[in-house]
């Protein structure tokens, strides 16, 4: 039988790589921890192996499209697909950050948008029979964090295409460093933004994957993993990354959702309907 291979983006620390730890513990097959930087990775790798848990290795930056194309010709040559994605990399600037906001917004929107897309454009024709792939959206990648009523209507589109998708975030760039994204509707987290963008992307990749062929059975869900003590909240949150990974390891592993925004309690909840709290 074909041994079963999962993935996890940013898998060096935080929630990712409390995520790789409890595949190491649950899922049936092969686990791969990647990063974008190797020494990080490999220090991650030693850890979990000291742990007592076995798991592979390899370099992926999501910005970078030869890394991209290595990792996944790597994969392709050692097992010709995979089963499971977590896409989990991302940034995001601090609260008190001093760089500009339109800069903030291409990073962020470049790394956690358009970073997530190019991995899942790259290993999507690779997805095997029942694929799953979680991509780590946010509370704040909630409809609801949008307020123009006529952006939130665009992303709801049930038509929209992957391409108008990626139009809206090149437009929230455009309009941010022209010092226009509040006047446009955007608001002031480019966080946000880049998150409403994954979540948007989950159900528009469903909704394809499903057109293109129901019978290959593949999820695709978007999820909230709580609020977490990472280096990215500077370790304010008040979940351990344990508890974060706790719904991402649901979808990984257990959960038949297809195409929900999942919340940290495992539950699915309406993308755009309200918000609950708290976070
Ligand atoms: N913590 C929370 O409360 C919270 C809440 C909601 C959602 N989330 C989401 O949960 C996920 C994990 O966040 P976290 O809190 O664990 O953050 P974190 O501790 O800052 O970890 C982020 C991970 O992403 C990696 N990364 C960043 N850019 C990358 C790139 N270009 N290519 C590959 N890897 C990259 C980082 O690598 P380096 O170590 O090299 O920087 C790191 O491994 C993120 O998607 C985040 O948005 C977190």
């Amino acid at each position: 039988m074909t041994r079963k291979i999962a993935v996890v983006t940013g898998g060096n620390k935080g929630i990712g790589f409390a995520i790789v730890r409890g595949l190491c513990e649950k899922f049936d097959g092969d686990v791969y921890l990647t990063s974008r930087d190797v020494g990080r990775g490999e220090s991650a790798v030693e850890l979990l192996k000291c742990a007592g848990h076995s798991l592979l290795y390899h370099q992926l930056d999501i910005t970078d499209q030869k890394s991209v194309d290595s990792f996944k010709n790597h994969l392709i040559s050692k097992y010709g697909g995979i089963d499971l994605l977590v896409n989990n990399a991302a940034i995001a600037f601090k609260n008190d950050s001093t760089e500009p906001f339109g800069l903030q917004a291409r990073e962020t929107i470049n790394v956690n948008y358009f970073g997530t897309l190019r991995i899942c454009e790259s290993l999507f024709p690779i997805l095997r029979q029942d694929a799953k792939v979680v991509n780590i959206s946010s509370a704040l990648g909630h409809l609801s964090k949008i307020p123009s009523i006529h952006l939130k209507e665009q992303f709801k589109n049930k038509n929209l295409s992957i391409e108008e998708l990626s139009e809206l975030m090149r437009k929230f760039v455009k309009d941010s460093e022209e010092g226009n994204n509040v006047k446009e509707g955007w608001g002031e987290s480019a966080y946000s933004v880049s998150k409403v963008g994954v979540s948007a992307l989950s159900f528009v990749q469903q909704r394809l994957l499903n057109a293109e062929n129901p019978n290959r059975n593949i999820s695709v869900n978007a999820v909230h993993p709580g609020y977490v003590k990472t280096d990215m909240t500077s370790h304010k949150g008040v979940f351990t990354i344990e508890e974060g990974a706790r719904a991402p390891l649901f979808l990984s592993l257990k959960s038949t959702y297809k195409g929900q925004f999942v919340w940290k309690d495992k539950k699915a909840i309406e993308w755009d309907g309200q918000l609950p709290e708290p976070y």
